[in-house]
């Protein structure tokens, strides 16, 4: 039976990816920053783990305990939205700490694991847009698509030991906790200069048409980890699955 670790399942697609891997017999291995043993349902083949990815010694201990892993999914992260001119700094920081950094440094504990297995597979979830540009979330979009970028890069050097990494690119999916983790670190949405833009993006936001759900990134995990012909970038989600195509 094959094992699989998932950052970031407290809640949304992390959440939804565990139950989905659990449900066809998977070992999960859930990490969370503040553990909880009922936020999935029980199982003998569910362990849930402390992870914070921007901590070091936390991401030492998880892939120590979590060992032999045969999947990857870097999902935690974060939103922030607020324009770029008035964004503090020390948020940039924090979206790179986590969204990129925390992916980054999770991905080297695993891979030797996975190099001298000769086998393994890295799933790292972005997002759709990184597809297309969008106002109000540059430093977000920013610490993403390097996500894309180190992802696609790094592919390459592992194909050589069976290893692959991919890109799952979910859409907007109002029905996760993301939106609320988003709202403390939004500054700067009160600027006057920016008021106009800040009124029709959130209007735009709140108009009926397609969107995620976590069951589309479930799915779309599934695939990047079974099916080896799946491509490096796997868009998940009706939205996404359009913007996509128009990209
Ligand atoms: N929802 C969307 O519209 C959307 C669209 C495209 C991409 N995404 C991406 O999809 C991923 C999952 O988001 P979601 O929509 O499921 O949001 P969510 O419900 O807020 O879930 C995010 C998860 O990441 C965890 N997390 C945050 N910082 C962490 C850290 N330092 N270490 C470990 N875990 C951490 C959160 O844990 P806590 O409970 O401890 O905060 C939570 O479990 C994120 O990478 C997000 O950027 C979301």
């Amino acid at each position: 039976m094959k094992n699989i670790l998932i950052t970031g399942c407290s809640s949304g697609f992390g959440l939804e990816t565990a139950k989905y891997f659990l449900d066809r017999d998977w070992k999960v291995v859930a990490t969370m920053r503040s553990p909880r043993e009922d936020a999935l349902p029980r199982s003998e083949h569910l362990r849930v783990l402390a992870l914070d990815v921007t901590d070091p010694e936390s991401i030492r201990q998880a892939v120590e305990a979590a060992r032999p892993i045969d999947a990857l999914v870097n999902n935690a992260g974060f939103g922030a939205a607020s324009p770029f001119e008035t964004t503090p700094m020390a948020t940039v920081r924090e979206l790179f700490e986590t969204n990129t950094f925390g992916t980054m440094a999770l991905t080297q504990a695993v891979l030797p694991q996975f190099r001298q297995r000769r086998a393994g597979v890295v799933v790292n979830v972005t997002s759709s847009v990184t597809l297309k540009s969008i106002p109000l979330i540059a430093s977000y979009t920013a610490s993403k698509a390097a996500v894309n970028a180190f992802t696609e890069s790094m592919a390459l050097e592992l194909a050589q030991f069976g290893v692959r990494a991919c890109l799952v690119l979910p859409g907007r999916s109002p029905e996760t906790r993301f939106g609320d983790n988003a709202r403390a670190r939004m500054h700067g949405l009160d600027h006057e200069a920016y008021a106009d833009l800040v009124k029709s993006v959130f209007a735009r936001f709140g108009e009926p048409g397609p969107i995620t759900h976590a069951q589309d990134v479930a799915e779309a995990v599934w695939r990047a980890v079974n099916d080896p012909s799946s491509p490096m970038r796997i868009p998940a989600g009706a939205d996404a699955v359009i913007w996509a195509a128009s990209s």
